[in-house]
């Protein structure tokens, strides 16, 4: 059976201004306007320094949200957000898939999550396993405890071997002709002016 749900979803990063900004807008509504986190803690000085942002898109409108952190050897998905009228149609999980696999592209063998203890059940359906011999921890009103997720970076991950062409590439959408890719007609038709000059 078609997932009349699944096909209007899809998931972008965040390479603008305006949608980082929606990302941070999302972010408002849902930690600051409906769980009234504190505004210093939920805009922690995370969000424009080693992180992307991945946003959920239903048709053409913005619904979920996900930080993503790279850190030197693994990446940390944090702020993971739904709005409330879009929640428990997979908006989640898809944008957790997503995360996943752009982790494993960028060649990140491990993912790690600090998860509420209520929610750990549901972090396990992604694949996460409560990480052994580390503490509990307790922050923003609630205790926590550290989750990871093994990844395996795929055949094409990026690494200092990828084609330069592709490097340059807007970051996960590699597979795709970017800008410099287009560039490169500048220098076809400058060389063709040229040759055109050299015959007349
Ligand atoms: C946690 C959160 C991100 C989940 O987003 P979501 O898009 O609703 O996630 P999913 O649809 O993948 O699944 C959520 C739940 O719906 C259930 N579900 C998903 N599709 C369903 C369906 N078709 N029918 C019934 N249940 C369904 C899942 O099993 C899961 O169950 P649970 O809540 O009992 O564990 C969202 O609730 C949210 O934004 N909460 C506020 C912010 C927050 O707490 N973030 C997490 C910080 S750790």
């Amino acid at each position: 059976m078609k997932n009349v749900i699944a096909d209007s979803l899809k998931v972008t990063v965040a390479r603008t201004l305006d949608q980082v900004v929606m990302a941070m807008t999302l972010r408002g509504v849902i930690y600051l306007g409906e769980q009234q986190a504190p505004y210093t803690e939920e805009y922690d000085g995370n969000d424009l320094v080693g992180a992307s942002h991945l946003i959920a898109w239903k048709d053409e409108e913005p619904v979920g949200v996900l930080r993503l952190r790279w850190f030197a050897d693994f990446a940390k998905v944090e702020r993971a957000a739904v709005l409330e009228r879009y929640r428990r149609d997979g908006v989640m999980r898809l944008l957790m898939q997503e995360a996943l696999r752009y982790a494993a592209r960028r060649g990140y063998r491990k993912v790690i999550g600090h998860a509420q203890l209520n929610r750990v059940k549901y972090w396990r359906t992604h694949g996460f396993r409560v990480r052994e011999d580390r503490p509990h921890f307790f922050f923003s009103d609630y205790e926590y405890v550290e989750i990871e997720r093994k990844l395996v970076p795929p055949a094409n991950a990026i690494t200092d071997a990828t084609d330069p062409m592709v490097l340059i590439r807007p970051d996960g959408d590699w597979d795709r002709p970017g800008p410099f890719d287009r560039s490169l007609e500048r220098l076809q038709n400058s060389a063709g002016k040229k040759k055109a000059e050299e015959a007349a």
